[in-house]
């Protein structure tokens, strides 16, 4: 099975979390599309949906299903979303795409935060896949020297300007042990928007597609 293959079952897989009549949360990605082109064909079930980037509402537009600025929406029962690394604790690295901040912003929102995955995401420590950072630009320069205090080695994302606007810095050689504590530290450097680390509210329900099938892991 190619990896495609995977991230379409972990999706697929994903539509039985949807609440019917309720507002979905839904996220960016390679996966999430696959998801968002699930969730087209149970449209008329669901009060609509609300996205993480520009990208995905205007995927969810195409497919005709409702969107909702997050404004509006008081809760939602769930969000789904991929990673880019999951570790056993459900606390994952994200921002691949770009769209961390918006993805943390909506997921805050939601009850649940159900992750779609290939196996491939699944690590015994994050870190490897680089960890993007959301910077104002202005920060750019003072942001990646406190970073580089940290131990990491930021790399700008050239070309790229976030839906908001902003810069990525990407930083390679983390080895993170304590992602909570990290994403907190990250947190508090003065021009970040936002990390990837998703440890604080990490996944709920991590759905991981592998050869033998998609198994599920729920946060204890
Ligand atoms: C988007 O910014 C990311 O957080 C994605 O959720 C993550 O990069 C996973 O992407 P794929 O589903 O394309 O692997």
């Amino acid at each position: 099975m190619t990896q495609d293959e995977l991230k379409q079952q972990a999706a697929l897989r994903a539509l039985d979390y949807v609440v019917e009549g309720a507002i979905v949360g839904v996220g960016t990605g390679s996966t999430a599309n696959f998801f968002i082109d699930g969730l087209a064909a149970m449209k008329d079930r669901i009060a609509g949906a609300v996205a993480s980037s520009e990208a995905s509402a205007r995927r969810l537009a195409g497919h005709g299903i409702r969107l909702l600025d997050l404004n509006d929406v008081d809760h939602m029962p769930v969000y789904v979303d991929g990673a880019d690394e999951i570790d056993a604790s459900l606390a994952m690295i994200k921002g691949g795409g770009g769209a961390l901040t918006r993805e943390k912003i909506v997921a805050a929102v939601a009850g649940r935060f159900v992750c779609i995955c290939d196996a491939t995401k699944k690590v015994d420590c994050l870190g490897r896949f680089p960890l993007p950072v959301e910077v104002i630009p202005m920060a750019r320069a003072q942001v990646t020297r406190e970073l580089a205090r940290l131990g990491g080695r930021p790399v700008l994302r050239e070309g790229f300007v976030t839906d908001n606007g902003n810069l990525i810095l990407d930083v390679h050689g983390l080895q993170i042990h304590d992602p909570s504590r990290l994403e907190t530290a990250i947190d508090g450097i003065v021009g970040v928007v936002t990390n990837g680390l998703f440890a604080r509210r990490g996944a709920d329900v991590l759905l991981l597609a592998t050869a033998d099938g998609v198994v599920v892991y729920e946060r204890t």
